[in-house]
């Protein structure tokens, strides 16, 4: 039994000598590394071809190392593909970098990885206007899952009669758009409102503002949205506070109308419990998926408020904007007032009739004998 298991592993050692006697240690790295623009405000086309002899390493696959970032971000995102050709995203208004390499791997490199050394390619569009013509302070919000809302305000360097222009383009469009309803303000575009998005949402969404005024172009802004990253809901709707026991107070709301989708929100509840007449100070319940929650009511107040916003949870976005605040508020009588107001009016009553009686004894006592004593005043 052993001396058959030894001659196993000596079959399979010898195989794997005969493997890696025969396999390459080295590949040469892929060919024509070419980037090229077709025009659609970031997304630029890669393309390269296999490295020279590669068909000749049978039983073996070829994957490419595909590496990119623009210059001066610190790290690479990486691709691994079998393919000769990407679309990648790029900030046009850097340098974008791409590097790129062999792997092969198979029964010819006995199951080890063999790297190529690397091939670098760069692309930069033509630079265009001064620096500081470029628009600043861009902004987007998604409202509501339903339209994006961006604006900008001019450049530092701003020539008179200047004319700004927002185009954009995400993959299922045939060509670049532009904007068809701006935000203005005394005649010029600082903004631009836009509708039917769906199908740019979880995608990238090129963007460029650039400009031109009588006889100079302005330095564009490129920029890649994700829509859902810049998603704010409507407040949430519906909220009702109720007490659900003694100490215990129950918020129950909707979710907001429109296109928000439910399952992407959360809310975030905070409570404000009225401490005499001080200003409502506002503590942090909880921040939930769920559309209800039960908050104790320790501080025994007349009044508890309750309000509730919403946002884009973590499992739709990795980021996003709160919604408004929805406010509303419960009032609890204490027991004593109950008391008090079963009270007074009962004293009420008693204090009206007893001062009725006294009159009324009043009135009885003075026809009688008003006459003798204003005769006695009288002597
Ligand atoms: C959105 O698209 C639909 C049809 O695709 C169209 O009827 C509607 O007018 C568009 N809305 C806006 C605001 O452009
Ligand atoms: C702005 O960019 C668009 C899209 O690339 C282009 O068609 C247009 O000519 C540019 N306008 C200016 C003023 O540069
Ligand atoms: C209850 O009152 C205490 C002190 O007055 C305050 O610190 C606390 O935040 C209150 N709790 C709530 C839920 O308002």
């Amino acid at each position: 039994m052993a001396s058959w298991r030894l001659s196993v592993l000596a079959v399979a050692v010898v195989w794997d000598w005969v493997l890696a006697s025969s396999s390459p240690s080295t590949v040469a790295p892929p060919r024509d590394l070419q980037i090229t623009d077709p025009g659609l405000l970031g997304s630029l086309d890669v393309e390269w071809k296999p490295p020279l002899h590669i068909q000749t390493f049978k039983k073996c696959t070829v994957k490419y190392n595909f590496e990119y970032r623009n210059t001066g971000d610190r790290d690479w995102k990486v691709i691994f593909t079998r393919k000769l050709k990407l679309r990648i995203g790029f900030d046009l208004s850097r340098t974008a970098e791409v590097r790129l390499q062999t792997l092969l791997k198979g029964q010819c490199t006995g199951d080890v990885e063999v790297q190529s050394d690397w091939i670098y390619g760069t692309f930069q569009i033509p630079p265009q206007g001064k620096l500081d013509s470029e628009v600043q302070n861009f902004n987007c919000i998604y409202h509501d899952w339903e339209y994006l809302k961006c604006t900008w305000q001019p450049g530092l360097l701003t020539p008179h009669g200047v004319h700004y222009g927002l185009y954009y383009w995400y993959e299922g469009l045939e060509q670049v758009v532009q904007c068809d309803h701006y935000i203005q303000d005394h005649g010029i575009n600082l903004g631009c409102v836009l509708h039917n998005l769906s199908q740019a949402e979880y995608q990238d969404l090129n963007i460029c503002v650039n400009g031109s005024a009588a006889a100079s172009l302005l330095r564009p802004l490129y920029t890649t949205l994700h829509l859902h990253n810049l998603a704010k809901p409507s407040a949430p709707e519906q909220l009702v506070v109720s007490a659900s026991a003694a100490e215990e107070l129950r918020a129950a709301w909707s979710p907001p109308g429109g296109r928000a989708p439910p399952h992407c929100l959360e809310y975030e509840v905070q409570v404000a419990e009225d401490a005499g007449q001080a200003a409502a100070a506002w503590a942090f319940v909880s921040t939930q998926m769920e559309t209800t929650v039960t908050i104790s009511r320790a501080n025994q107040s007349h009044i508890s408020c309750v309000r509730v916003r919403g946002r884009a949870n973590i499992f739709c976005a990795d980021q996003g904007f709160w919604s408004e605040w929805t406010q509303d508020c419960f009032s609890v009588s204490r027991k004593e007032d109950k008391e008090l107001f079963i009270l007074i009016p009962v004293i009420l009553c008693l204090s009206i009739t007893l001062i009725i009686f006294m009159l009324i004894g009043q009135c009885k006592k003075r026809s009688p004998s008003g006459k003798p004593l204003q005769a006695s005043v009288g002597y």
